[in-house]
């Protein structure tokens, strides 16, 4: 699997269920990367899309632990295990992990690839992903040139799992 955020220089990823920042070019590369794939996302992350209803031209996957819960257009999983079971026929390089905090903490292990744009500021955050930079069996291994908008600059980092 793969993991496809934007974080701060804090590795903070989000504030009151939003995001920290949206930057047009960043939501290009998410959907470059993402359509016509397997989005996993936690039921909070699917809430703080608009009409918090799935992405299109995507087949999403929502975990929650409620077994009650359903939402239209979407499979809905109780556990990293029932994940597992239905995505066990799909190429692990197709299955995007796409937030917030607590999936991306629980699923980060299954991850080989983490796509990250990465803004030069700190904000006010209150959700975290993991720092990478201090997880010994991750490493950078690609980085794009500086990106501004609107005075934000920002880079495309890739950080690989390490053999
Ligand atoms: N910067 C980015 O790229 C990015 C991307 C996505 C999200 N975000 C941000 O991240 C924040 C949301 O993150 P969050 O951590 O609060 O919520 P989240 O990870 O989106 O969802 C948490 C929910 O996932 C379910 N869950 C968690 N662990 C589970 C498990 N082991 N088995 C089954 N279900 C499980 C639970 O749902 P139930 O409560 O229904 O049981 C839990 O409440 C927002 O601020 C959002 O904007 C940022």
């Amino acid at each position: 699997m793969r993991a496809i955020l934007n974080a701060d220089r804090n590795w903070g990823i989000g504030f009151q269920n939003r995001l920290l920042v949206h930057i047009p070019s960043d939501m290009r590369f998410f959907r470059e990367h993402t359509t016509g794939n397997v989005v996993v996302m936690g039921r909070k992350t699917l809430e703080s899309l608009p009409g918090g209803r799935p992405l299109a031209d995507r087949d999403n996957i929502i975990l929650s632990r409620d077994p009650s819960f359903s939402v239209k257009g979407a499979a809905v999983v109780h556990s990293v295990e029932e994940l597992q079971q239905l995505i066990r026929d799909i190429e692990t390089d197709r299955v995007y992990v796409i937030g917030g905090a607590e999936i991306y903490r629980l699923l980060l292990p299954y991850c080989d690839t983490a796509y990250v744009t990465r803004v030069d500021y700190a904000y006010q955050a209150d959700a975290f992903f993991p720092n990478l930079d201090d997880m010994p069996e991750w490493e950078l291994t690609e980085e794009s040139e500086e990106q501004t908008c609107h005075n934000m600059e920002f880079t495309f980092r890739t950080y690989r799992r390490k053999q």
